[in-house]
């Protein structure tokens, strides 16, 4: 077989490891060959392709970010961006994809699929909430940068007897917040799925200063204080509709400082959540889906995504893949707020 391998939307750790999986076994296994298709779905879009053998995936497993470029291109947004698309790969004389991506790109490989394309997709985001899959690789990784920054941001806090808050991704699921927080001991956690209170975080900050210890407050990107508007850098949306968010962290320093008398700061982790090497634990699970999403290529099952559940790769159909958003449940945060303030 011909097998076209893309990787869209947001980056993230192990995409490279996923790529080298598929074909290393397609091309040893199978003897399959690979077209790399450029920037996601703009790739396929518009014939922008690259080489894709064993000699191109040598030496890419723990490279971060993706050696086939990556973007959030809706070809469902795009006049005759479906037709397009079919008779690239037509042309290319392409019998399969691989897509790896999150709830956009699997939301365009489901479509696709309904519309007779032969697509696998592979589940890919440091945001942790698609809801077909007990894990996505990148997340594990995205966790370990945010518990490290906080681990350092400690030290600091200490030294200067300050309040500091940091932001991290997610967009609207508290996954990497909550973990984040939760390994590296924060004082408070805010999350999308509860909205705050920002009294009550600032009398959890007023107590931690009362034991002599500063507080560090994880916020996610996407979390609310009540009755209030969501905070975001700017309006703009992407063409899958979303919305940049960011600027939470420091509205909520600004009222800390406001509310405590005490010195708050901001630190925005943003995209170094993405960038870098990924940890051996994503390495493995990327590894797993990649090999797992080239046999069921192989076996002609299409329409599928490869799950993990528990410890072991699943196929699911591609539709529930994106059916429902992942989010952290309130049991989930209520664990955690044993820590807030003490
Ligand atoms: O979905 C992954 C993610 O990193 C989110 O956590 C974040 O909101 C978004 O992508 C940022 O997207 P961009 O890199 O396009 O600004």
């Amino acid at each position: 077989m011909r097998i076209g391998v893309l990787t869209g939307g947001g980056d993230c750790p192990g995409l490279n490891a996923v790529i080298r999986a598929v074909v290393r076994k397609g091309v040893d296994t199978y003897g399959h060959e690979f077209v790399g298709f450029r920037d996601g779905w703009r790739g396929p879009l518009e014939g922008l392709t690259r080489p894709l053998g064993v000699a191109e995936v040598r030496g890419i497993l723990p490279r971060g970010g993706t050696i086939l470029g990556s973007s959030r291109t809706n070809p469902f947004k795009i006049d005759g961006g479906v037709e397009r698309i079919k008779s690239n790969l037509a042309e290319l004389g392409i019998d399969a994809l691989v897509a790896i991506g999150g709830e956009d790109t699997l939301g365009v490989a489901t479509k696709l699929d309904e519309l007779g394309v032969n697509v696998v997709g592979v589940p890919k985001t440091i945001d942790n909430d698609l809801g077909a899959t007990d894990y996505t690789f990148g997340f594990d990784t995205a966790v370990n940068i945010a518990m490290e920054a906080i681990d350092r941001l400690h030290t600091t806090a200490e030294s200067h007897h300050r309040t500091l808050v940091v932001e991290v991704m997610g967009r609207h699921a508290g996954w990497i917040a909550l973990h984040a927080g939760l390994a590296g001991g924060a004082n408070v956690i805010l999350l999308p799925e509860r909205k705050f209170d920002v009294d009550q975080v600032a009398t959890y900050v007023e107590k931690r200063f009362q034991h002599q210890y500063a507080p560090i407050v994880v916020v996610a990107e996407g979390a609310q204080p009540l009755e209030g508007q969501m905070v975001t850098q700017n309006h703009e949306l992407d063409a899958f509709g979303h919305v940049r968010l960011g600027g939470i962290g420091q509205w909520l320093s600004e009222s800390l400082e406001a509310k405590t008398g005490k010195e708050a700061r901001t630190v925005v982790l943003g995209h170094i959540q993405r960038g870098g090497t990924p940890t051996a634990f994503d390495r493995v699970l990327a590894t797993r889906f990649g090999l797992h999403a080239i046999d069921a290529v192989n076996e002609g099952d299409f329409g599928k995504m490869v799950a993990l559940r528990s410890t072991d790769i699943s196929r699911v159909p591609l539709v529930e893949a994106t059916r429902e958003l992942k989010t952290v449940p309130i049991e989930r945060y209520t664990e955690a707020e044993v820590f807030f303030g003490s």
